[in-house]
């Protein structure tokens, strides 16, 4: 079965279950060895194209058994293929815009080569959230409580490929928490996330999906 376990997630208006056939814990050695204490794993899921590039859902999964992510919390960064800009962010923002100056009338919210991600605050208002957003970033372990191990933003991106066989996935992810350096590998093509609608009649699916891993690998040292 595909299916084994439902998140809720808004992308604009609709509101549709998200279904993970990935959390049947099948053993992989994809990225290097399999961790025995879980991974950081975040997972694209492209929910429309655009005429210049596309929308994409990014859910961050901490299957770390029992490491939690502290505030203030984490950081998803990673390098453009190309000259990718960040239109808008929906439940998380990033860092920094860079140099929009090649934009004259509408300004992308980032065009940086090598953006950083961070969640927003519990407070952020109503328009700017979707399901699992805005808890600061923090993230508990997967033996913790579960439905606060997932964490997700919706990201418009531009500039980009259309189809899928021209976009490019962004590259050199790196995954950052308080204390703790992480390690991630490359990003994988996997079989398209299926969603159940809220009535539950109709399933649909992701137009593309990716993925990428990041492992823990040691206590940050402050220099
Ligand atoms: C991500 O992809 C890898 C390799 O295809 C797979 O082993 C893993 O289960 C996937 N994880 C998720 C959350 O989709
Ligand atoms: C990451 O953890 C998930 C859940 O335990 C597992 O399905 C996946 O295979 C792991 N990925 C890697 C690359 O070890
Ligand atoms: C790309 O889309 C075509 C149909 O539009 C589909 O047959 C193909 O499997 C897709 N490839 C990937 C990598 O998703």
């Amino acid at each position: 079965m595909l299916i084994s376990s439902a998140h809720r997630l808004s992308i604009f208006t609709t509101f549709v279950l998200f279904s993970l056939y990935s959390l049947n814990f099948t053993p992989s050695a994809a990225y290097g060895r399999s961790n025995p204490n879980g991974n950081i794993t975040s997972k694209w899921d492209v929910v429309q194209w655009t005429p210049d590039g596309y929308v994409a859902v990014v859910t961050i999964y901490n299957f770390q058994h029992n490491r939690r992510i502290q505030a203030p919390g984490w950081r998803l960064g990673w390098t453009w293929a190309k000259k990718e800009v960040i239109w808008n962010v929906v439940g998380a923002k990033a860092t920094r815009q860079g140099d929009c100056s090649r934009f004259k009338r509408n300004i992308p919210h980032s065009c940086s080569k090598n953006p950083t991600i961070i969640d927003l605050k519990p407070d952020a208002p109503y328009n700017q959230r979707i399901a699992n957003c805005c808890r600061g970033g923090v993230l508990s372990s997967w033996f913790g409580y579960r439905p606060h191990s997932v964490s997700a933003f919706q990201i418009s991106v531009g500039n980009a490929g259309t189809t899928n066989r021209t976009v490019r996935m962004p590259k050199k992810f790196t995954f950052d928490a308080p204390g703790a350096v992480y390690t991630c590998g490359p990003s994988k093509i996997i079989r398209p996330t299926i969603f159940i609608t809220a009535d539950r009649r109709r399933m649909t699916q992701a137009l593309m999906t990716w993925n990428v891993t990041c492992l823990y690998s040691g206590v940050k040292r402050f220099t």
